[in-house]
């Protein structure tokens, strides 16, 4: 891995990606908002920017050429398929044997195995409808975006969060396939380390075409459950 793209880089997320690819010694492409670049600055001189709207094809396109891997941070933000429309772009436009990892929430179901709590279920839904009323969140695009991601013969890997908190970092999370195995019950997972877990996804070929739902390794879950544990890299 040498080139990788970051794809929604000014955000949280993103920022922490970008310190972790530098880390690796990777010369890092990251697209942002116009608005956004600014927070980018403490990079400014160690990364490429590229501004624009990550549905953009054109900002996409130019970004991910002749990139080995593709980090890509999901959201579902407004009601105009930005969500689908960069899942598009990168999967459309990447080369064909680059790494794309793409990061979204536990409610995500790939196979339709996962077991979600009556509380997880209701929050869900209360989130779709008021992301939908208030028309700011379109979280059935991020859905739809996951599909098509599912649906491809790419090299893509799709990390499923926990609930996020910051805080310094505990080490590579664990992950499970499916939503509902005990080692998940902690439910929280540091955003730095979310972060870690995507940037080690890249080099990662046991994770390729895997929905992973992580959780943190230090979180009283991943603790007590070790045999239930599939980990990755060790
Ligand atoms: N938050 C959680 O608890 C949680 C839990 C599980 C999974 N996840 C997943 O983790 C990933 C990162 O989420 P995060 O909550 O931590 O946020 P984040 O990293 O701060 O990322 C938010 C992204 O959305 C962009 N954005 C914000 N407002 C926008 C708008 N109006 N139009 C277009 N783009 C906009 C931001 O760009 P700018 O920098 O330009 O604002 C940034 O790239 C997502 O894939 C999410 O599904 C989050």
């Amino acid at each position: 891995m040498k080139k990788v793209c970051i794809v929604g880089a000014s955000g949280k997320l993103g920022r922490y990606m970008v310190r972790h690819a530098l880390d690796k010694g990777y010369e890092v492409v990251g697209v942002c908002r116009k608005k956004s670049v600014g927070k980018l600055d403490a990079f400014r001189d160690r990364i490429t920017i590229i501004p624009g709207a990550t549905n953009d094809r054109e900002v996409i396109r130019q970004a991910v050429a002749d990139c080995d891997g593709v980090l890509v941070v999901l959201v579902p933000w407004g009601m105009h398929d930005y969500a689908s429309g960069t899942a598009r772009a990168v999967l459309d436009f990447a080369e064909p044997e680059a790494r794309l990892v793409f990061s979204c929430g536990w409610h995500i179901s790939r196979d339709g195995q996962d077991v979600y709590s009556r509380g997880f279920k209701a929050i869900e839904k209360a989130a779709t409808w008021i992301g939908r009323a208030l028309r700011v969140v379109d979280i059935r695009d991020q859905v739809k975006a996951c599909r098509m991601i599912f649906g491809s013969d790419t090299r893509w890997t799709v990390v499923r969060g926990s609930d996020l908190e910051e805080g310094e970092s505990e080490g590579l999370p664990v992950w499970s396939r499916h939503v509902g195995d005990s080692v998940l019950a902690s439910n929280k997972t540091r955003r730095i380390d979310y972060a870690l877990f995507m940037v080690e996804a890249l080099g990662n070929d046991a994770l390729i075409r895997e929905a992973p739902a992580i959780v943190g390794c230090k979180s009283p879950s991943a603790l007590e459950a070790p045999s239930a544990l599939e980990r990755t890299g060790t």
